[in-house]
């Protein structure tokens, strides 16, 4: 698909971009029952017992970090009670699936891959876009949780800062449900954080740049299934937690341009026999 002058200029100016029914109902689905079939094959009692060594903390963020080239199930925070069981079934306690489904899912690789996708983020300015994460987000009735306001480059640094987010809504957002918020042309102040990797396991934010998000300029995004919402790395984003009954399934790509540099640091690693790949093989 060809983006309109006046949409590349909206996003330079907001720093995201809305683009209305660009993925089809049935993809949607398609896409839905895939993420519900990775859940139904997720076993969380092997999880649980590997969280359960002596070195709890150490063994949870080795789960994450090594997530990076791998499709690895993360629960919502609130799915468990005060003795740490589940306390809803496991379709309905799962926060995301992350962060190598572009590359390793039959599904989610070729739509992660669709060429209007290419369009859209090479118009965006994206000359050599690698596709670097991906998660689906569930986003669950009741206990879907926040997000708290962050910017992409905070966790996808690249020297300089090139990654765009592509945000597909998989089923309706809208305030209640906890669609997207966003405070448009906060990308056009610093970076106000990193967050690296320490030693060991261990990560940290590295603070960059002193710059105020007000809570009162962000403005929600609200999303039909089957929107797409680009967003610049620097864009001050999040979401709010889900009380609703309804669920907020969507799936995000992240790309970065070849040509900058992606510092080893970061807190996501990608495999040394999984090096990252464009939109075309
Ligand atoms: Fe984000």
């Amino acid at each position: 698909m060809k983006l309109k002058a006046n949409q590349i200029e909206a996003f330079r100016r907001d720093g995201y971009l809305v683009l209305t029914d660009l993925v089809g109902p049935v993809t949607c689905v398609g896409l839905r029952h895939q993420a519900d079939a990775l859940v139904a094959a997720f076993e969380p009692d092997d999880v649980a017992s590997i969280f359960s060594t002596t070195n709890q903390q150490q063994a949870t963020d080795r789960y994450f970090l090594e997530s990076g080239g791998a499709v690895r199930c993360f629960f919502e925070e609130e799915a468990f009670d005060a003795t740490g069981a589940l306390q809803v079934p496991k379709s309905r306690a799962i926060n995301k699936i992350g962060h190598a489904l572009h590359d390793l899912d039959p599904v989610f690789a070729p739509f992660s891959r669709s060429s209007a996708f290419e369009d859209v983020v090479t118009a965006l300015g994206v000359a050599a876009p690698l596709l670097l994460q991906s998660m689906y987000i569930f986003k669950q009735p009741s206990i879907g949780g926040e997000v708290v306001w962050h910017q992409d480059a905070t966790f996808l640094y690249t020297d300089p800062v090139s990654v765009v987010g592509l945000w597909i809504a998989l089923e309706d957002a809208d305030i209640q449900n906890g669609c997207l918020w966003a405070l448009p042309g906060g990308h056009l102040h610093g970076l106000k954080r990193r967050f690296k990797r320490g030693a060991g396991v261990s990560t940290f934010f590295e603070e960059m740049d002193d710059v105020v998000w007000r809570n009162e300029d962000f403005v929600p995004i609200e999303a039909k299934a089957g929107t797409v919402v680009v967003l610049d790395g620097k864009l001050p984003h999040g979401s709010r937690a889900n009380r609703s009954a309804r669920s907020r399934h969507a799936y995000a790509v992240h790309v970065i341009d070849r040509e900058a540099k992606y510092p080893s640091d970061n807190w996501l690693h990608r495999p040394a026999d999984m090096p990252m790949k464009g939109f075309r093989p």
